[in-house]
């Protein structure tokens, strides 16, 4: 068994590129939708490049967050969460002044962004002391691919808590392909994925030994920090989403009842040929960018379906040990007006990548054992059997190689892989992906990627994204040289 495809096909590859509409349950479409305490569907504030540069400050700090009828004590950038969006071309430069507020260190990372690891740009090495700014300057390539991204702290030991607390913002990079007809002409909605802590104060958000071992996860499930928010459209509309999963830990198997997503994008990628899917799947660091297209009138539910990703297993030594996300309801679509449905974008001229020819091969080894070092863990987690080391280059690389990496996760639970900076194709998958930054590795499988080392040096990490993992030890250091 090779990788896991993170697109269902709905009935195979169609040639007829309209969704086939499932039958609407009578029940449900004779219930108006709730009026008065329905939660608007609110994207956070976008902040847009302008002659080439976008420069922003950006203050991370504690505060009492509101949402629905309920509060949070929780972590916040410019008093929000999630931060600000950052929307930028390619060829721009990106500042950041980063200020720290919170009553620890911080730091800065651009999830999926093609810059440069070193000095002030995308540099998780750097560390933000309490009460200090750090300024960020990133030079997007000229023929950087438009996609979504996004930013988040990266500073080892605390990017679980601080992310789950609800630091992370969206990267919007766009290109030419958002002016294909069918695209330009939808309806464009970011949806941030989390589950924070609901808790009162600092103290609340340190998790537990086991918590940390499976992955934190929040009771709840948010969209832009509001909980089941609804999405207001008519029939014969595009909606266009692009959904990140910024939490921590969980796992999104994204389905919208009687409806069919169609990925156009996964990760920071645009895919050639549409894919209609009845599900997505959306680890950690992961994100999506699919089309709904909606028709008869009535609500249909945006759930995660259940998601087992595992245990932490040995042999049922330990208590309350498995990591099920149970099916919970994430937002709803109203749709009011009945029209006909219209057909998403029959192709988007993007490269096919399966075609990429490595040059090497190197494996790793996403592992799990007794007696951890870090974080004050019963186990260790690691890579190739070795947890963590700012000062150990693990995997060096000339500028240039294409990379095929087997990587095999003898765990009984999944965990993300993530690399910095190099996107990589998926290879053995049916369908075609696009390019990714996160995928996947299955409890006792493997997935094998295909990495250009092209564009830029430098050194940085590859890690497990399930974030509690990765401050535990399951990150490695790479340096690409020239
Ligand atoms: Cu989303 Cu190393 O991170
Ligand atoms: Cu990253
Ligand atoms: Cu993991």
């Amino acid at each position: 068994m090779g990788a896991s495809a993170a697109v269902i096909a709905l009935g195979g590859c169609s040639n007829d590129p309209r969704p086939q509409l499932l039958e609407r349950n009578e029940t449900t479409a004779a219930t108006p939708p709730p009026v008065g305490d329905t939660v608007r569907f609110a994207e956070p504030e976008a902040l847009q490049s302008a002659n080439g540069s976008l420069e922003v400050t950006i203050t991370a700090s504690p505060a009492t967050i509101t949402h629905d009828e309920h509060t949070r004590y929780g972590y916040t950038y410019n008093q929000t969460s999630p931060g600000p969006t950052l929307r930028i071309r390619p060829g721009d430069q990106l500042t950041v002044h980063l200020e720290n507020q919170l009553p620890e260190d911080t730091n800065l990372h651009t999830h999926g962004l093609h810059v440069s690891p070193e000095g002030n740009a995308d540099n998780i090495f750097a560390r933000v002391r309490p009460g200090e700014t750090r300024t960020y300057r990133y030079n997007i390539p000229d023929d950087h691919r438009g996609g979504l991204f996004w930013y988040h702290p990266h500073a080892h030991g605390t990017v679980a808590k601080q992310v789950a607390a609800g630091l992370a913002g969206a990267i919007i990079i766009e290109d030419d392909t958002d002016a294909v007809t069918e695209i330009a002409d939808s309806t464009e909605r970011i949806l941030i994925l989390s589950d924070p802590p609901a808790v009162s104060s600092e103290s609340g958000l340190s998790a537990t030994p086991m918590e940390q071992m499976i992955g934190r996860q929040g009771s709840g499930v948010l969209v832009n920090g509001v909980r089941q928010p609804h999405i207001t459209a008519n029939g014969g509309d595009r909606e266009r989403w692009r959904i990140v999963n910024a939490s921590s830990s969980r796992y999104y198997q994204l389905a919208i009842e009687d409806h069919p997503l169609w990925v156009i994008a996964s990760d920071g990628g645009r895919i050639g040929t549409p894919q209609e899917a009845a599900q997505v799947l959306l680890a950690p660091g992961e994100r999506t960018e699919v089309l709904v297209l909606p028709s008869t009138s009535g609500s249909y539910a945006l759930r995660a379906l259940e998601y087992d990703r595992g245990d932490v297993g040995m042999g049922g030594m330990m208590g309350g040990s498995s990591s099920p996300s149970p099916e919970v309801t994430v937002a709803t679509l109203d749709v009011t007006i009945a029209a006909p449905v219209k057909a998403p974008p029959s192709t988007l001229d993007t490269p096919d990548l399966r075609l990429l020819e490595p040059t090497a091969t190197r494996t790793l080894e996403l592992g799990m054992a007794m007696g951890g070092m870090m974080g004050g863990s019963m186990m260790s987690f690691t890579i190739d059997g070795r947890e963590f080391d700012a000062d150990r280059t693990d995997i060096a690389v000339k500028l240039g190689a294409i990379e095929r990496w087997e990587i095999t996760n003898s765990t009984t639970m999944d965990h993300p892989f993530h690399l910095h900076v190099w996107p990589f194709v998926v290879e053995g998958v049916e369908n075609e992906m696009g390019w990714k930054d996160t995928v996947n590795v299955p409890a006792q499988d493997s997935v094998t990627i295909v990495i250009p080392f092209v564009g830029m040096t430098g050194r940085t990490v590859y890690h497990c994204h399930i974030l509690d993992h990765e401050d535990l030890g399951m990150m490695g250091v790479i340096e690409v040289f020239a």
